[in-house]
């Protein structure tokens, strides 16, 4: 017996026919085994994710017919494109022209997702690719959209989509690049502000957890210059714009896709993070939990975990369960930077 799917995949298996015999790649993330079942109907899937939690629960079903990164590699040709709508307009717009390049002249088009997420503006992100796109379906607060490939398709070129700006954290000065929807995309966040003027110089070795645009890890490996730096991040786009970030300002570190801890295993001296409070569209608490429960098993004996966190978010407690010392180090009407010690 298959397991239940999401009002999406529901919808999505209405539409099926459409689906039947072709060259399909599908863009994001439905949350169950629906891609593993539209594989059994097209001639070829191709599942492309940026979310690398994502790719790892589909891995098993659908082996390596998923791909995690910031773009498609190589050049396969498609029939017809399905794009789950992403939080962010802006990554919309960005894999639509990322992925429009390996579409066959009149591939099928569609755009799936939850009204709340934004599918609504599905047929102004398809205007850009094909005649007027037309609802399929609609139920259960979800959208369909459909459109045929009848316009010409610019090449993509990745370095066109990068936003470039200068971040000053304390006497460190930073070009940051950025490809769109990741966070801190157009200016340094205040939080990662707060905790970068907290940190004392360093030695050793430093995790910066959800690296985004590689701010925190690329501002400490500029200040300390032996600090060995890794970074990681779920996001395939972040990690593209964490090595840009490090590479236009003459610094290297380790950039690796890592669930939490999942990909990483030695100890550290230092792990800081701005962590990650809102996952998707529901505020979501259990990565940043994990993370920090787990932060002592990935330091060593002398280790700090450093964090910056809203306010309103209690942390506290967690720290002071899982580690002997934890000290406010700053705080405004915002921001707190916690400082905790093994
Ligand atoms: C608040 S942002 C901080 C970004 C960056 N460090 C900065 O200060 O600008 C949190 C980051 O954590 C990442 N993230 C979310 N869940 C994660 C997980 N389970 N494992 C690793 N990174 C994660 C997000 O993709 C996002 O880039």
């Amino acid at each position: 017996m298959s397991s239940p799917i999401s009002a999406v995949s529901q919808m999505l298996q209405r539409n099926q026919a459409f689906f039947v015999g072709k060259r399909l790649l599908i863009c994001g993330a439905l949350e169950d085994d629906y891609p593993h079942q539209l594989g059994t109907l097209t001639s070829a899937l191709t599942v492309f994710t940026t979310d690398y939690c994502y790719y790892r629960r589909q891995q098993r079903a659908l082996g390596a017919a998923v791909v995690f990164d910031h773009q498609l590699a190589g050049s396969p040709r498609f029939d017809a494109l399905l794009l789950l709508m992403p939080k962010a307009k802006a990554e919309a717009q960005y894999l639509l022209a990322m992925m429009a390049p390996l579409l066959e002249p009149s591939a099928e088009l569609f755009l799936a997702g939850e009204n709340r997420g934004g599918i609504n503006g599905a047929d102004k992100l398809l205007a850009l690719y094909g005649d007027k796109s037309i609802k399929r379906d609609s139920a259960r607060r979800c959208s369909l959209y459909h459109s045929i490939l009848s316009k010409p398709v610019a090449p993509f070129v990745l370095d066109e989509w990068l936003r470039q700006y200068e971040c000053h954290a304390g006497n460190t000065s930073l070009t940051v690049l950025a490809l769109p929807g990741v966070f801190s995309a157009e200016e340094l966040d205040d939080g990662s502000k707060m905790l970068l003027d907290n940190l004392p110089p360093m030695a050793g070795e430093l995790l910066d957890f959800g690296c985004g645009a590689g701010v925190i890890g690329s501002v400490l490996a500029k200040r300390n210059p032996d600090l060995a730096v890794t970074m990681v991040d779920i996001n395939a786009l972040a990690l593209e714009s964490s090595r840009r970030t490090l590479a236009i300002n003459g610094l290297t570190a380790t950039v690796r896709a890592s669930d939490i801890y999942s990909d990483l295993s030695q100890p550290f001296d230092h792990i800081v993070s701005n962590p990650p409070f809102h996952a998707g569209l529901n505020t979501f608490y259990a990565a940043t939990e994990t993370f920090l429960c787990q932060a002592p098993a990935f330091l060593r004996a002398q280790g700090r975990l450093t964090i910056v966190a809203n306010g309103f978010l209690r942390y506290q407690p967690l720290l002071e369960n899982h580690f002997k010392q934890t000290e406010i180090v700053s705080s405004d009407a915002k921001f707190k930077v916690y400082l905790s010690r093994l």
